[in-house]
């Protein structure tokens, strides 16, 4: 099983007398790593309150489909913060449809499940349902005779249909008196189906190497050249990586990040130290994703003791370091090599010439400056490769991370199938 480590859910409680487990499931999806936003329907609030839910997610609870105020800010403000949009009144649906990794409604009740069928839009949880892009989630509750009826059961067909994953229910006695299927399952069980969807496999069997953070080039015991880069983006593709199924090798500059789980973090300063990292693992690696900010130069001679100043002016000398991306699709034989652009301006030419001049697979560039790239949560890319270009739009930095590596492993396969039908060709 995987972990839900910076996973966005947005837990739909709908009205069931399973609507005192949700305390239980928004807990244990935290404890998961999960973060967790609630919406309740009408019905909802007829067996738990929004303040119970409020305090377990730590987060108010979205109920109405035109609240203002505080609600609406709660999510649009983290939006306006990290990508410097301006916060839309009544826009909530919306934001939290974008905001979402996955959307998982528990209890379903057969109500909803058949309001969601039809594709109605008559309160917030519908509405955020149809407009998100993210995976559906329902984790039905009901009595046996409501499960077994031929109506739920072509509302569970359509859902199927529609691409909604179905989560149980369980078999036991119920609530009512009854015994039949129709039990929601327990908070556990949906932890591990939510990550289980996380979980793509198209990764599987292959070693990653992925390089983040900015580099330190020391000029004195004090002092040092450094960028403004986060890591957040290089961290980000490491765990949709893992998630994907790879074994990932993450060789970080100096950032204050932790290490993400299930990743083999090595922690470097200089570009000569992040270099000899790489040609230490590289030979038995399959992607290499060079995400890291690697200073061009550094200071030609570290001082031994702190830089006193004398003169009204200094000169520093700089010396090159070695690209560690070059160096690395130069290996022959290469591993499938992904490069990042970060630019102010011509953003598609520079990462043609890069794409070129490096002779890589891909590069994936975004546009730097105040308040975009480095250091925010929100990024967008342009992937340019020889033949094509594709937009990946504004989106959270692990999922815009997540879409990344699914066009990748697409990637890799094409090129390893091409590769092994010329190999073939007699
Ligand atoms: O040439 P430029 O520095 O703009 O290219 C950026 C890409 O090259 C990034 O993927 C970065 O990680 C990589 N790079 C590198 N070693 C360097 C400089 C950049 O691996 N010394």
């Amino acid at each position: 099983m995987g972990t839900l480590t910076n996973k966005r859910i947005l837990l739909g409680v709908t009205g069931g007398i399973a609507a005192y487990k949700s305390a239980d499931a928004v807990r244990r999806l935290r404890e998961a790593g999960a973060e967790v936003r609630v919406i309740m329907t009408a019905g909802a609030t007829e067996f738990i309150t929004a303040l119970t839910l409020q305090a377990v997610s730590g987060h108010p609870v979205y109920q109405h489909m035109f609240d203002t105020g505080a609600e609406a800010g709660d999510v649009q403000g983290r939006t306006s913060a990290a990508g410097g949009r301006m916060p839309r009144a009544a826009m909530e649906h919306i934001d939290l449809a974008r905001w979402a990794d996955i959307v998982l409604v528990a209890p379903a009740s057969a109500n909803f499940l058949a309001r969601l069928a039809q594709g109605r839009a008559d309160d917030l949880l519908t509405t955020v349902c149809l407009a998100t892009e993210v995976p559906v989630a329902v984790a039905p509750a009901m009595n046996q005779q409501m499960w077994s009826n031929a109506a739920t059961q072509s509302n569970l067909a359509m859902l199927k249909k529609n691409g909604i994953s179905i989560f149980g229910p369980a078999e036991g006695s119920q609530a009512c008196g009854e015994v039949g299927p129709g039990r929601m399952l327990e908070p556990a069980d949906l932890v591990k189906l939510v990550s289980d969807l996380f979980t793509t496999g198209e990764l599987d069997g292959l070693t990653m190497i992925v390089t983040a953070g900015p580099t330190w080039e020391t000029i004195d015991p004090v002092r040092g050249l450094t960028n403004r880069s986060s890591g957040k983006m290089g961290y980000a593709v490491a765990e949709a990586a893992v998630e994907a199924g790879a074994r990932v090798i993450l060789i970080s500059g100096p950032t204050s990040l932790p290490d993400p789980a299930r990743v083999q973090t090595i922690r470097v300063e200089s570009a000569q130290e992040m270099y000899d990292a790489v040609h230490a693992h590289v030979r038995a690696t399959n992607i290499f994703i060079g995400v890291a900010a690697v200073a061009d130069y550094r200071p030609a001679q570290k001082a031994g003791n702190k830089i006193k100043k004398t003169d009204e002016t200094m000169t520093l000398e700089l010396t090159r370091n070695p690209d560690i991306l070059a160096s690395v699709a130069a290996l022959k034989p290469a591993p499938f090599t992904v490069g990042f652009a970060a630019e102010t301006e011509d953003l598609e030419q520079q990462a043609r010439q890069k794409l070129k001049n490096k002779n890589l697979d891909l590069v994936a560039a975004n546009r730097v400056g105040p308040g975009l790239g480095f250091g925010t949560d929100e990024s967008s890319l342009l992937l340019v490769e020889h033949e094509t270009v594709t937009e990946l739009p504004i989106q959270p930095k692990t999922k815009l991370a997540r879409a990344l590596i699914h066009h990748i492993a697409a990637r890799y396969r094409a090129k390893k199938f091409a590769t092994v039908h010329v190999l073939r060709r007699p």
